[in-house]
């Protein structure tokens, strides 16, 4: 979902390239399902965290304050993962 929704963003004006950024959500969520399944927690939800914990850089453009201003849009797409794939994530 989300890497589907990326595809279509430019570079233009981003502290980060977007490339960069599907690197990073890819690689931090497959980490995350590891260390996730080591320690005996849900995996997907380790995943969905981790591929999520910098969505505030993709959506502002900026790393500054984007801690802060993830917080909207993780709950914009959790919101639409519910309606549109699994309905019960928290
Ligand atoms: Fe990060």
């Amino acid at each position: 979902m989300l890497f589907s929704e990326m595809k279509a963003l430019s570079d233009e004006d981003r502290d980060l390239p977007i490339r960069w950024s599907v690197m990073h959500i890819y690689t931090s969520s497959q980490i995350a399902k590891i260390l996730a399944l080591k320690r005996g927690i849900d995996p997907e939800l380790a995943g969905i965290t981790a591929a999520l914990h910098d969505i505030g850089v993709v959506k502002t453009k900026k790393r500054e304050n984007h801690a802060e201003a993830a917080k909207r849009y993780v709950y914009e797409i959790i919101e639409t993962y519910n309606s549109t794939h699994r309905g019960s994530l928290p």
